[in-house]
C-alpha cells in the first residue's frame, strides 16, 4: 500500500515537472511576450519623439483652398498635355461617371434619375468656365447644392486633372 503512495507520487511529481518543463519551454519559444513581462511606460517617463518637419501644416490645406477665391485658383500645370489628360479620365470615371454619363450629357447611372439632369459638361457654359470657378463648384458643391462637395473624396491634384479632362471634351 504506502509504495504503491510513493509510486503514485512519483509520477505525479514527473507529471508536474513535466508541464513545467513544457510551458516554460512554451513561453522561452513563443512569439508574443507574457503580459506581465511587457514594460509599463508612464506617462513622460520616455522623451517624447520631437514631430518630424511637416507634420502639423503651417501653410496650404483645403481650409486654404476654400478661402481663396476662383480667380486666384490655377491649376498646378502650366500646359495640359496627354499625360494630364489621362489621368483627368480616370478620375472622371472614378469619381463623375455615374453622374455626368459616358457621354458627359448627364445620363450616368445615377444622374439619370436627377431632373433637371445633372449639367452637360460639352456646353459652352461649362467649356467656357474659368477652371479656378469649376474647381470651387466640384470641391464645394454649387449653391443650389445639387452638384456635391466632393474636396473630402477627391485629392486637389486629381481634382485640377479632371479639371483639364473635362475642359478639353470639346476638342
Ligand atoms: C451626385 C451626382 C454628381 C456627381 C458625382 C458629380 N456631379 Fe457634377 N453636377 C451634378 C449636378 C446635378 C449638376 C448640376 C448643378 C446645377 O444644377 O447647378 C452638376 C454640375 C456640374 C458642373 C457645372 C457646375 C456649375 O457651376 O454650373 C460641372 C463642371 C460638374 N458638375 C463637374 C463634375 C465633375 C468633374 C465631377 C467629378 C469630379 C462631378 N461633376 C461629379 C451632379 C454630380
Amino acid at each position: 500500500m504506502i509504495r504503491r503512495i510513493l509510486v503514485l507520487g512519483v509520477l505525479g511529481a514527473v507529471v508536474l515537472v513535466g508541464v513545467y518543463a513544457a510551458v516554460t519551454l512554451y513561453d522561452r519559444y513563443m512569439p508574443a511576450g507574457r503580459m506581465w513581462e511587457t514594460p509599463a511606460v508612464k506617462p513622460h517617463d520616455q522623451p517624447v519623439d520631437p514631430m518630424g518637419e511637416g507634420v502639423v501644416p503651417f501653410s496650404g490645406g483645403e481650409a486654404q483652398l476654400r478661402a481663396t477665391p476662383a480667380q486666384n485658383l490655377h491649376p498646378p500645370y502650366d500646359r495640359v498635355d496627354n499625360e494630364i489628360r489621362k489621368k483627368g479620365k480616370i478620375a472622371y470615371n472614378r469619381f463623375c461617371v455615374q453622374c455626368h454619363g459616358r457621354h458627359y450629357d448627364g445620363m450616368g447611372t445615377v444622374g439619370q434619375s436627377f431632373s433637371p439632369l445633372p449639367t452637360d459638361l460639352t456646353r459652352p457654359q461649362v467649356q467656357n468656365m474659368p477652371a479656378g470657378e469649376m474647381f470651387r463648384s466640384i470641391s464645394y458643391g454649387t449653391e443650389n447644392g445639387r452638384q456635391p462637395p466632393l474636396h473630402a473624396t477627391i485629392p486637389p491634384k486629381e481634382r485640377w486633372y479632371v479639371i483639364a479632362f473635362v475642359k478639353s471634351l470639346d476638342e
